[in-house]
């Protein structure tokens, strides 16, 4: 994704958070030949606000994909425990922040991180139900593929 956006002429700066690679990712970006500027935010906890402060800082757009995905044999509601409280502590930082950000909020399950987040910006009066976003773009590609492929078996069939 981070690929992907650093190639937009539409950004200027990529700002970059992880726990974990984040420098090297960010310098390995800022060697491609666009114009958005990438930084790298990580550290340890202790400097957990600073980091959060310097990375969001001026956001326009923020877009949350932090947290554990499926493994085998389990359901997107498995993935609550963890990632519910990833996407608490990134919207408090994006309240602080950057409160007019949109944000865009892709760690599953999609629908009940977007509410999580939603209660966090009305916690802290920076509420706006049009800055915030569930992506699920992925689920829509795959029922188009699905159904296409399900009426391309149907036409053969016949
Ligand atoms: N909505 C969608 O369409 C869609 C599509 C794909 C994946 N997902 C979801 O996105 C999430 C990530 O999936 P993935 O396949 O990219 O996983 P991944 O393991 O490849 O990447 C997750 C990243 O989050 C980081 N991370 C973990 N805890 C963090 C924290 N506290 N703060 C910041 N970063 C943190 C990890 O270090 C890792 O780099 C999962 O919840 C998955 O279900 C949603």
């Amino acid at each position: 994704m981070s690929l992907l956006i650093k190639q937009s002429p539409l950004v200027s700066h990529l700002s970059l958070y992880d726990i974990a690679h984040t420098p090297g990712v960010a310098a390995d970006l800022s060697h491609i030949n666009t114009g958005a500027v990438v930084t790298g935010h990580m550290g340890p906890e202790q400097l957990e606000l600073l980091i959060f402060q310097a990375c969001l800082t001026k956001c326009d757009v923020v877009v949350i994909p932090a947290g554990v995905p499926r493994k085998p044999g389990m359901t997107r509601d498995d993935l609550f425990n963890t990632n519910a409280s990833i996407v608490r502590d990134l919207a408090t930082a994006c309240a602080k922040y950057c409160p007019k950000a949109m944000i865009c909020i892709i760690s599953n399950p999609v629908n009940s991180t977007v509410p999580i987040a939603s209660e966090i910006l009305k916690k802290h009066n920076v509420y706006d139900p049009k800055r915030i976003f569930g992506v699920t773009t992925l689920d829509v590609v795959r029922a188009n593929a699905f159904i296409a492929e399900a009426k391309v078996k149907q036409l053969v069939y016949f």
